[in-house]
């Protein structure tokens, strides 16, 4: 296990209706906001209405700015920068799923920054100033952004989708209430799976010795995502199952299962070109990408693999171990099938002759430097593997 150091500020509240206490609970914190919301789901269920009632009944004055789109754009994020200025805001609320927390986040970060936030996710700026404290009532779980110190941010003008992340950006409070999930379609339930799950293979396939204690979290963790997600897909009115699912995708992303571990994020990574380029939910975009990963990766640490297939996927371990990581990958990708989740890019609306060699560099590129682009993990990846990597996905197997 390697040294860490691990701090985790967020007050997490969860519980069936616990989302009507927002104004009260805020006014520890705060006598005014920015309420920050994505498109129609907020003001068609309703949720709009009764926190904006609960802002009011608190005394909590409020500004508001919805609008954010999946794959967050940093436009309206200057938007909310500026009426935070102008308003004298110091607190931003955010209501929605990970785009919404992310959107919410870079607002923070922006409003104190005397220079362009876009600029912090590029690198070609430095964070000299604390970010404004955040909020979050979650309506979707996914993303893990509620407890996760991480944002993660679109520019449509030049197609690219960066992350930034500072400890001060986990949230200072946020409030997990599985009845809002219930307005959420099968797709959104199926993506936000797909996410938290990647989040764990991010920091599980490592080369790390002696994670005993994190690998078995990690474990339980992927089978209760997998077991709930198959749940809900029988049953989306099921709030047991979503609350799981919620849990597990809150621990899947805010590290605990990270510490002491090497982590990879190239699957990530190369995730992120898609959707900048092409726009697709991030979730769905990890499905067809970790299956023609993880294959890749099996011979540079075929242990680490079978021990998943055995505890997670169920395969029966037995002495061909080739066999067994086989059955628990096959295992794996009737998962996403039985999801409804596209498992080829053509499946994603990616043409065949997308420029995969140009979104393999760009990845590659951002974690490792121009002088040495590559994606860290159990094996560190050149561009032309990941270029392969993607050739690999573009029909289904
Ligand atoms: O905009 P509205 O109308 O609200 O609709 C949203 C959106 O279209 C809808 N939705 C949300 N709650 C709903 C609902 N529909 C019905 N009922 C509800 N209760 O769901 C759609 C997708 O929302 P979005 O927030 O985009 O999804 P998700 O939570 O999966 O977030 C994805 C974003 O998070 C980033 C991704 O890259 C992507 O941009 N990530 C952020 C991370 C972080 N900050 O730590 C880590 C992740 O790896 C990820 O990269
Ligand atoms: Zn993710």
């Amino acid at each position: 296990m390697l040294s860490f150091d691990y701090h985790n500020p967020t007050r997490y509240i969860y519980g069936e209706g616990e989302h009507r206490r927002i104004g009260t609970l805020l006014r520890h914190y705060t006598g005014k906001v920015l309420l920050h919301y994505g498109g129609g789901s907020l003001k068609k269920t309703g949720v709009y209405t009764t926190i904006t009632n609960a802002l009011n009944q608190a005394g909590i004055e409020f500004c508001e700015l919805g609008g954010v789109k999946p794959n967050p754009s940093v436009e309206l994020v200057y938007q909310g920068i500026d009426i935070c200025r102008a308003e004298n805001i110091k607190f931003i609320l955010a209501v929605g799923g990970g785009s919404v927390i992310d959107s919410a986040k870079a607002i923070a970060l922006g409003v104190p920054h005397p220079g362009d936030v876009w600029k912090l996710y590029t690198r070609k700026e430095e964070l000299r100033t604390e970010p404004l404290p955040v909020a979050c009532v979650l309506t979707l779980p996914a993303a893990g952004s509620e407890n996760s110190p991480n944002t993660v941010l679109t520019h449509d003008g030049c197609a690219r989708k960066l992350g930034f992340g500072h400890p001060a950006l986990r949230p200072q409070l946020s409030v997990v209430d599985p009845t809002l999930f219930l307005s959420l379609p099968l797709n959104q339930m199926a993506n936000g799976a797909a996410d938290m799950l990647c989040h764990i293979f991010e920091r599980y396939f490592s080369n790390t010795p002696d994670t005993e204690l994190s690998d078995a979290l990690c474990e339980a963790t992927m089978r209760t995502i997998m077991q709930q997600a198959i749940r809900l897909k029988e049953d989306l009115s099921d709030t047991r199952a979503w609350g799981q699912l919620a849990l597990s995708g809150t621990i899947a992303h805010n590290n605990l299962l990270g510490v002491g571990r090497e982590q990879s994020w190239a699957c990530h990574a190369l995730e992120h070109e898609l959707s900048a380029v092409y726009d697709v939910p991030h979730g769905a975009g990890l499905a067809v990408i970790v299956p023609a990963y993880l294959e890749a990766m099996v011979p540079h640490n075929p242990g680490i693999f079978a021990q998943w297939a055995t505890n997670v996927m169920g395969v029966p371990a037995n002495r061909n171990t080739p066999g067994v990581i086989r059955e628990g990958i096959r295992r794996l990708r009737a998962w996403y099938r039985e999801l409804g989740l596209p498992q080829s890019m053509q499946e994603l609306g990616i043409p065949a002759n997308a420029d995969f060699a140009g979104m393999a560099r760009a990845a590659c590129v951002l974690k490792g430097g121009a002088a040495n682009p590559h994606l860290p993990g159990i094996h560190p990846i050149c561009p032309a593997e990941c270029e392969s990597i993607y050739r690999a996905c573009i029909a289904a197997i």
